[in-house]
């Protein structure tokens, strides 16, 4: 499960399951490349994680902005020689009933969730191909799977992560690059408890197990699959369990 010494960019690292990500593998020898477009709330992570024996880096961009994205993935490149492990986890899920959605709520779901996605990866699969190694985990949702009718957009731009994260582990294999999707279930997040203000006990109801994945949880999966443990398994969703009435 080692992820010593590997060179890892974490999106979305100011909050939720980003920023547990962040916690735990600044406890494994890593060198982090924190990205998100909250400024204040990476700046305090940061200085948490700040310890001699840690290497931290962090970069404040939107990733729906391709420019930023190609600078930062190439300022980590003249940086670092390499990228080894990145983890996706910028991302957004604002409710809003199906045909009542306006074009700017779909378009902006759309461009952080998917065109962001594919900004990253298709920069990071560069560099990954040209190294030959290296592996890429994309957070998607079961929404992606099952549909949503409140949250079609966001239900659509998980559903093309899902094609992406397959498609691009179809391109990278022959370069001895892995892509998987995490579905990490119901997290206890900022974007979850947003996402649900009045309906989050009967969501709970819903999972077999009762109860939420805790961000640390979802952090724990994430670096199995960033490890050596997970090194031959690619193009997958991983779903971490079922719900009632999905
Ligand atoms: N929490 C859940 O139940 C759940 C379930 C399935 C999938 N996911 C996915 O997991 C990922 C992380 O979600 P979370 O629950 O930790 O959310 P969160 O809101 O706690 O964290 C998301 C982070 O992404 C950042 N971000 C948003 N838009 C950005 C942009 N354009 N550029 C850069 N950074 C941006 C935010 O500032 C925030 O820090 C998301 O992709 C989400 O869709 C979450």
């Amino acid at each position: 499960m080692s992820i010593k010494d590997k060179v890892i960019i974490v999106t979305g690292a100011a909050s939720g399951i980003g920023q547990a990500t962040a916690e735990l593998f600044a406890t494994q020898d890593a060198t982090l490349i924190l990205v998100d477009r909250d400024q204040v709330k990476l700046q305090k992570l940061v200085l948490k994680l700040k310890r001699p024996t840690n290497k931290v880096t962090s970069y404040y961009l939107d990733v729906s902005h391709s420019n930023e994205v190609s600078q930062m993935v190439q300022a980590c490149h003249a940086e670092f020689e390499r990228i080894d492990v990145l983890i996706h986890a910028a991302g957004i899920c604002k409710p809003a009933p199906l045909l009542d959605m306006s074009d700017e709520q779909w378009h902006e779901t759309l461009s952080i969730n998917l065109n962001g996605a594919f900004f990253l990866t298709r920069e990071v699969g560069k560099v990954m191909s040209a190294q030959k190694s290296g592996t890429m985990i994309l957070m998607t949702s079961d929404r992606g799977l099952y549909g949503s009718a409140d949250y079609a957009h966001y239900a659509a731009s998980k559903g093309g992560m899902i094609a992406l994260v397959k498609s691009l582990a179809l391109y990278l294999g022959k370069y001895k690059v892995t892509v998987n999707g995490l579905n990490p279930g119901m997290t206890d997040t900022p974007l979850a408890r947003g996402a649900n203000p009045d309906k989050w006990d009967a969501k709970l109801a819903l999972d077999v197990l009762g109860q939420a994945t805790s961000p640390e949880e979802a952090a724990q999966t994430l670096l199995y699959l960033s490890g050596s443990a997970s090194l031959y398994t690619t193009g997958q969703i991983i779903g971490t369990r079922l719900r009632y009435g999905q």
